[in-house]
């Protein structure tokens, strides 16, 4: 694996086309990143007949071990430290955070910024946006061989879509969507993957995956929400509408929203008959969800059978630390998560929140600094487990360092 160590701060990206959240404050790192290797335009097209490329694409399903916990692509949150601490508790694949590709295809810094992995970050997606397929296709052929699939984005419901006119806003342009997935499909060595949103009427959802399907598409993941559900809190994701898109389809489907916890993952499995289920929001506050834990919203009064699992979401920080110290990204990236990750902490001691917004630079020291000053505070919010002896094994298993 190519990787190059280069020193960078954050880009100051002037682009509003980006499916961006509020950007937290920058600050300087440095960072490992994708080695700029020399691309051929024009591999050969692969112009398979429609069962052939179905059977290609369980083939390659199967050898990556079929995977069915998958970390969703979250921008500025799905990224290289963050993807390996999922991967240490359960996660079996991930996704990048979205890249826009007409940045990614001209602007060195944004790559080598945006875009790292490592030889253990596998299997992978790699996420673009986009609405132009040579440029779709420029920026695939250079993650290529670091990835196992190249996922286009369909799912973007966000102004700044809207505005770029990618995302959820190419619903209402289906011969372009075609016309990407066939480029990248006709064009490409790995598979094409697309990350939808439903239709409001389930027919058009049908229609919509099975052009995707027809176009080359080699797995499609659906979010079972709509374009105007944007609230993932207030909406409910419709499992009805991704088993719908399970039985029309022939290639691996994934099923994404409502997954907070191991009983949904299995009931989603179920109910949907899907491949695999993505989970984004809920592993930003909890990231060894794939591996049984829960926070303690998801642990009723009533229920019996849950026990502290001897792992909180402090130690999960110390944890994502180490691993960005080895991976550098971002500040505003680390951030995000450490707010994330301590929100029901800051919720107990707020001062402590206070300290880390007054913060404008931020280094690992006073990172590592803020856990042990809510430990001293006597704030502790374990993660919860189900008390089976095998549960209790795998929490001293899941404790090994890093
Ligand atoms: C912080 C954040 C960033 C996201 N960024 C992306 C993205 O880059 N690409 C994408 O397809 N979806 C993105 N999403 C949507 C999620 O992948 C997922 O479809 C959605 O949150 C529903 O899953 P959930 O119910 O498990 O949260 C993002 C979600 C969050 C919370």
């Amino acid at each position: 694996m190519a990787l190059t160590t280069t020193t960078h701060s954050d880009p100051p990206l002037n682009d509003d086309s980006l499916c961006s959240l509020p950007q937290q404050n920058q600050e300087d790192c440095s960072s490992s990143s994708l080695q700029e290797t020399p691309f051929s335009m024009g591999s050969p097209g692969k112009y398979l007949s429609g069962v052939s490329r179905v059977e290609m694409a369980w083939a390659h399903w199967t050898k990556l071990g079929r995977p069915k916990f998958i970390v969703a692509p979250m921008v500025d949150n799905s990224e290289l430290p963050f993807r390996m601490l999922c991967r240490k508790y359960g996660a079996e694949a991930a996704y990048t955070p979205m890249l826009h590709s007409r940045i990614f295809s001209e602007n060195p810094k944004y790559r080598s910024e945006e875009f790292t992995t490592c030889n253990e970050d596998r299997p992978l997606f790699v996420q673009f946006c986009a609405n132009d397929p040579d440029t779709l296709l420029e920026a695939a052929r250079r993650v290529e061989s670091y990835c196992d699939y190249v996922d286009i984005n369909l799912g973007c419901p966000q102004r700044i879509a809207r505005r770029g006119y990618y995302g959820a806003f190419l619903m209402d342009n289906l011969p372009l969507v075609k016309s990407l997935v066939e480029k990248l499909a006709s064009n490409l060595n790995v598979p094409v993957s697309c990350k939808i949103r439903v239709f409001p009427k389930l027919e058009d959802t049908l229609k919509y995956a099975k052009m995707l399907e027809d176009a080359g598409c080699s797995l499609l993941a659906v979010h079972g929400r709509t374009r105007d559900e944007k609230d993932g809190k207030k909406f409910r994701a419709d499992w009805n509408a991704i088993k719908a898109v399970k039985n029309e389809l022939r290639i691996p489907v994934l099923a994404n929203g409502n997954v907070r916890h191991m009983d949904d993952v299995q009931n989603c499995l179920e109910e949907t008959g899907a491949d695999g289920v993505l989970s984004a929001e809920t592993l930003l506050e909890n990231p060894a969800l794939f591996a049984g834990f829960r926070t303690a919203d998801w642990v009723s009064d009533n229920e019996n059978g849950y026990v502290d699992g001897k792992l909180d979401q402090a130690d999960l920080v110390v944890e994502y630390l180490k691993l960005c110290e080895k991976y550098p990204v971002p500040w505003r990236m680390i951030r995000s998560h450490v707010h994330k990750l301590l929100g029901d902490w800051f919720r107990l001691q707020p001062q402590v929140r206070e300290d880390l917004n007054a913060q404008s630079r931020l280094t690992f020291e006073f990172l590592y600094g803020l856990v042990d000053r809510l430990r001293e505070l006597g704030v502790r919010v374990p993660l919860h487990q189900k008390d089976t002896s095998a549960a209790r094994d795998s929490a001293e298993v899941s404790r090994i360092e890093l």
